[in-house]
């Protein structure tokens, strides 16, 4: 799939590696300015310098709120404006995948902060700067695991219930919002955590057979950002090979 993205500016929070680092290198693609927010900066520095000349590495912590409304200032004092935001940052390794009396409430607290008040904080400071940019647009990430309770669903859920509001409040700005639930794509992350008998279990829930990629996110991701969705707002397009279908 490819989009036309010229003369646009791109946020993507967690943008240094994983989906995140997908996501930027394909807005960056299709000819945006992309700046990778990362509470990592080495890796948010490396993964702009090998997309190319017009994606920047910003270090920040999405739930710090002094220094992401510096970061979007900057960002729309430098260009004009802000028209896509990407909160993609999230928590979601086994850490954080516990069940919660085993996380303890310190943990917890850090997942909702994250996850949830990440994504109020990243949308609230960056809605000023999208208000009235032609094809603004949000899109939030959420997980097939927030239709299956636990912690982490729960935080996921609570970002769809995100997406809802957020596209209401946001209208009469011009900006739609969405978000993709995905299923396990074998990030990172996910590859170096999970184990084999996890993953195989997870794998024989879903209706198609095939292994989900990095790839599918991205194309929902361009799919939503792109004009062809300029009438869908307050969504969440589940991407899971019929996973979070069939729970
Ligand atoms: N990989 C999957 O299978 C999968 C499935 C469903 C949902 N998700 C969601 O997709 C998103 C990305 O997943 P991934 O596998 O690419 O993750 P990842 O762990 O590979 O990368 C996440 C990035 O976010 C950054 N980050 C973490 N906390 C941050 C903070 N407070 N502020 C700024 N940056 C922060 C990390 O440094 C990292 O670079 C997450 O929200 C995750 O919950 C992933």
């Amino acid at each position: 799939m490819s989009t036309n993205y010229a003369g646009k500016v791109a946020v993507v929070t967690g943008g240094g590696r994983g989906f995140g680092k997908a996501f930027s290198q394909a807005l960056a693609d299709g000819g945006a300015s992309v700046y990778l927010v990362d509470l990592d900066s080495e890796v948010a520095e490396a993964a702009a310098a090998q997309i190319g000349a017009n994606a920047f590495g910003i270090a920040a912590d999405v739930t710090d709120e002094a220094r992401m409304q510096a970061v979007c200032e900057e960002i729309a004092q430098a260009h004009g404006g802000i028209d896509i935001l990407i909160n993609n940052a999230g928590l979601h390794s086994h850490e954080y995948s516990r069940p919660l009396a085993e996380m303890g409430l310190q943990k917890v607290r850090r997942l909702f902060d994250v996850n949830v008040m990440g994504t109020v904080a990243c949308t609230l400071i960056a809605a000023p700067y999208m208000a009235g940019r032609d094809g603004a647009s949000v899109v939030n990430i959420a997980s097939a695991a927030a239709f299956s309770g636990g912690g982490y669903g729960t935080s996921k859920l609570a970002v769809i219930g995100l997406t809802m509001t957020f596209a209401r409040e946001l209208a009469a700005d011009g900006i739609r919002v969405n978000a993709i639930a995905p299923g396990v794509i074998l990030t990172d992350t996910i590859r170096s955590e999970m184990d084999p008998g996890t993953l195989g279990r997870i794998k024989s829930m879903q209706f198609l057979s095939q292994d989900g990629e990095e790839q599918d996110i991205v194309d929902a991701m361009l799919f939503l950002t792109g004009p062809t969705a300029k009438f869908i707002t307050g969504e969440t397009l589940r991407v899971t090979g019929g996973f979070a279908a069939g729970i």
